[in-house]
């Protein structure tokens, strides 16, 4: 059980246990299948018959890792085994020139400037999100996980595609997804176990039939995006800018087929990420009311609801502490993995060829002997000396270094902006006897959900 008064955090395991029950362990949840120690070490090695893997939160490895040297410890190829049928050959699981060029194509479109032309898109889910949620802001029992993914998949076709989620195409992608993500053994993290080369990746036919109706329905969209373009019809939006953006280098744009396979992670890696934050930072603000209750005046002061200014969101000071903290809380994404694609010598350690490197924001971020008082919800710690150098060192819910979220600014204007309008027109209360319990899926998640009440806000 987490201690009194601070955020649900989930129980260690026992320091020792056999091979056997911690794979037992990890397959059902990652995070509890770790022992207290990580929280206090700056590396760990776990030793078993198929791989070696370090774990390391010593802030100097994790920048070797990430941002000195990143491709000596490019991203494993049997993770990418493991997400290929969705994913096909998409940036998120590339690695070498392949997803250099991607990247180029990719980055302009989420730079700072179009981020103002994508805002009233996200502005407009936020709105939306309001109005669908004031029908059920009757104090009842809700799962808002639910509700999140229902948001951030809106604001993904909104600003990609410039549809809402209402759209027939759009509506089918995320109801489809919901059956994949039931099916498919991949979408627990830990079955992104580096297994053996001879083992056989194994999908089940579900898994592989919903991935492909995944994928039919994005080349919908993304065709009928390719055909808008040479008309000289199409919407100014991020599909068309990333399809119409020559690589600087080869001056070639991505085929549609290409397309696809950067829609597919954009939209689970910009939705699963964003919808997770979003839930734990409600939970946050109705654990803590007189946090909620700041987020509140400070949007009723700077959100005008009849108008939508990019310039609001660099006023919602307090609501970006708590989207940070949350994500410092429960990181989206928990743990990445990297291997070593020769010998490396850290912290007097061997690190063989091939060997797994772990670098975990879950452990870095609660990291007892870098955080003062790590597992506190405490939104105003970034205004602190010992909170500006960890921001600084020991926070990474975006990764670090060239692999770094492309859609980290998008998202640190999203998340805010949505806490923002949500707290403004609701109260958002705890359920007795529904406390969530954090567990890793593809993204921290609430082990029975997370639950909460909404009312009006007077
Ligand atoms: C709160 C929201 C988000 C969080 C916490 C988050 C976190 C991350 C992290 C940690 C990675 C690195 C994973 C790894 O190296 O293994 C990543 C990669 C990525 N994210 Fe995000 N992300 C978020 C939102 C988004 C959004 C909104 C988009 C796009 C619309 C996006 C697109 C991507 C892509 C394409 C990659 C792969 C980049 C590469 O490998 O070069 N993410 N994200």
């Amino acid at each position: 059980m987490s201690a009194p008064g601070k955020p649900p955090k989930p129980p260690a395991r026992p320091a020792k246990v056999s091979l056997l029950r911690y794979g037992r362990m990890f397959r059902r949840d990652i995070l509890s299948a770790q022992p207290a120690r990580l929280y206090r070490a700056w590396m760990a090695e776990f030793r078993t018959p198929f791989f070696r893997s370090f774990m390391c939160n010593d802030p100097k490895l994790v920048d070797l890792v990430l941002q000195q040297r990143p491709d000596d410890f490019p991203k494993s190829d049997r993770v990418r085994e493991g997400l290929a049928p969705l994913l096909g050959n998409s940036v998120f699981i590339t690695n070498g020139e392949t997803w250099k060029r991607q990247r180029r194509i990719i980055d302009p479109a989420f730079e700072g400037g179009r981020l103002r032309d994508t805002f009233p898109a996200m502005w407009e889910a936020g709105v939306a999100a309001v109005t669908r949620l004031g029908a059920v802001a009757d104090g009842r029992a809700l799962e808002i996980e639910a509700e999140t993914s229902h948001i951030a998949a809106d604001v993904i076709f909104r600003t990609l595609f410039s549809i809402p989620i209402e759209d027939e195409t759009a509506g089918a992608v995320f109801a489809k997804f919901r059956d994949h993500q039931r099916a498919s053994p991949v979408m627990n993290l830990g079955a992104l176990l580096p297994l053996p080369r001879w083992f056989p990746r194994f999908h089940s036919r579900q898994t592989r039939q919903t991935a492909r109706d995944i994928r039919a329905l994005i080349t919908e969209l993304t065709a009928a995006r390719m055909a808008e373009i040479e008309a000289g019809k199409a919407p100014d939006d991020l599909a068309t800018k990333i399809m119409t953006t020559p690589d600087p280098q080869s001056g070639k744009c991505f085929d549609t087929e290409e397309m696809v396979d950067q829609v597919a992670i954009f939209f689970l890696a910009g939705h699963e990420t964003s919808a997770s934050a979003l839930s734990w930072a409600l939970y946050l603000l109705a654990m803590f009311p007189e946090w909620q209750d700041r987020v509140a005046a400070e949007a009723k002061a700077h959100i005008d609801p009849e108008k939508i200014y990019f310039s609001t969101l660099s006023k919602l000071k307090t609501s970006r502490d708590v989207f940070r903290e949350t994500m410092r809380l429960y990181p989206p994404v928990p743990m990445m993995v990297r291997e070593a694609v020769k010998c490396e010598h850290f912290r007097d350690r061997d690190v063989p060829q091939g060997s797994q490197i772990v670098l975990s924001p879950w452990h870095l971020h609660r990291h007892e002997r870098l955080w003062q008082n790590p597992d506190a919800f405490d939104p105003a710690r970034f205004g602190t000396e010992n909170g500006k150098a960890c921001l600084r060192n020991a926070y990474m819910p975006f990764s670090r270094g060239q692999r770094v979220c492309p859609g980290a600014g998008f998202a640190m204007a999203e998340g805010p902006l949505l806490l923002s309008l949500l707290v403004r027109a609701f109260r958002f209360e705890l359920v007795k006897g529904r406390e969530a319990m954090p567990v890793a899926h593809l993204t921290v998640r609430g082990k029975d959900g997370i639950w909460l009440a909404l009312r009006p806000r007077a």
